[in-house]
């Protein structure tokens, strides 16, 4: 852990922030979130602001526990209770039919709304001194990569956000696995619960997502530091940064310790685990934007356990950025 964890006088503080309408940084077991009021339309409304998010990508509302859903969902299906009994508090986002307090500003024009019990006790002591829920997208500028530890948020998001609190660096590292239960359940996103976790808990497997309807404002490019990156098989990742270095390009490798890394090509990380990948990955993609070097070469880890939020997280890096315009 980085940093002192934030104490009682800095919670409260939050707190107070928090029911003035006014968005904290706070920290969670999967990336810091940009929290605020989630029945205040303002609050919320800040939220967008602050992140430059385009509408339409509606938000997780974070509760202290399962047994507060009462309000926010209109239904409960057993399988969302089973999920929710084995795996909350943690890094997992139920997607159910929304409730009366589930408001437009959260939830765009859905029927549905996403739901989260994070494990994280700063997070934890907020929400009980609070009361309510609170929408929290990652706290980063919208496309960016999202925030491990206060100073992330500090340094995107500092001259916007009066109170970050601290809870040192994440240790999921990457955000969560989204499931929509409203009806068959369905993998909408891959991230901190491993998919045959969540599997093994409902006795039969998710389905995909089909189509961009199911995963409001989930774009190819997401997660991008501002360097280029180029995704490799581990059998192909010594030939190609051979080929950057003869083009005078330097490349950061992510990658297996084993990896052959020739000519003036650095290490930015080590892949050999996959949890410890998912702690990293985000703090290498901003080492990468720090270090000098002209690409990263990435190998990606087995489509298994969170090597499957590791791949998701560097295909979206890796993608082609859209126009700024
Ligand atoms: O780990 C996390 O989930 C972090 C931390 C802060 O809790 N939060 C997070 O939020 O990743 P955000 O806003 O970066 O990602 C939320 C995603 C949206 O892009 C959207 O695709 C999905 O959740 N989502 C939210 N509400 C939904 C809904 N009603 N139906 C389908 N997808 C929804
Ligand atoms: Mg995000």
């Amino acid at each position: 852990m980085s940093g002192g964890a934030a104490g009682h006088d800095e919670i409260a503080r939050a707190v107070e922030e928090l029911r003035a309408g006014r968005p904290v940084g706070l920290p969670t077991e999967t990336v810091y979130g940009l929290a605020a009021d989630a029945e205040n339309p303002e609050a919320v409304g800040e939220i967008y602001r602050i992140k430059g998010r385009p509408p339409g990508h509606p938000l997780i509302v974070h509760l202290a526990d399962g047994a507060s859903l009462d309000g926010w969902c209109s239904e409960v299906p057993d399988e969302a209770t089973a999920l929710a009994e084995a795996l909350w508090p943690g890094p997992l986002s139920l997607v159910l039919l929304r409730g009366p307090r589930a408001i437009d500003a959260v939830c765009g024009a859905h029927s549905t709304v996403a739901v989260r019990v994070p494990d994280h006790p700063v997070a934890q002591a907020v929400l009980r001194e609070f009361g309510g829920g609170l929408a929290a997208p990652s706290a980063n500028r919208f496309g960016k990569v999202s925030p491990t530890s206060a100073a992330d948020v500090g340094a995107d998001l500092g001259d916007a956000v009066g109170v970050i609190l601290d809870g040192g660096d994440s240790v999921v590292g990457v955000e969560s696995t989204i499931v929509e239960l409203s009806d068959e359940p369905r993998l909408l996103r891959p991230g901190g619960v491993p998919v045959e976790l969540i599997e093994s808990v409902l006795g039969r497997s998710l389905m995909g997502p089909d189509g961009p309807s199911r995963a409001p404002g989930m774009l190819a490019s997401h997660y991008a530091p501002d360097v280029p990156i180029r995704l490799v098989t581990a059998d192909e990742a010594p030939a190609i940064i051979a080929r950057f270095d003869d083009d005078g390009r330097a490349a950061g490798v992510i990658g297996p310790r084993a990896l052959e890394i020739p000519g003036s090509g650095t290490r930015l990380g080590v892949t050999d685990d996959e949890p410890e990948t998912a702690r990293r990955l985000y703090r290498w993609l901003r080492d990468a934007d720090a270090a000098d070097i002209d690409v990263v070469v990435a190998v990606l880890p087995s489509d298994t356990g969170l090597g499957r939020a590791v791949r998701d997280r560097l295909a979206k890096a890796a993608a082609p950025r859209p126009d700024p315009g």
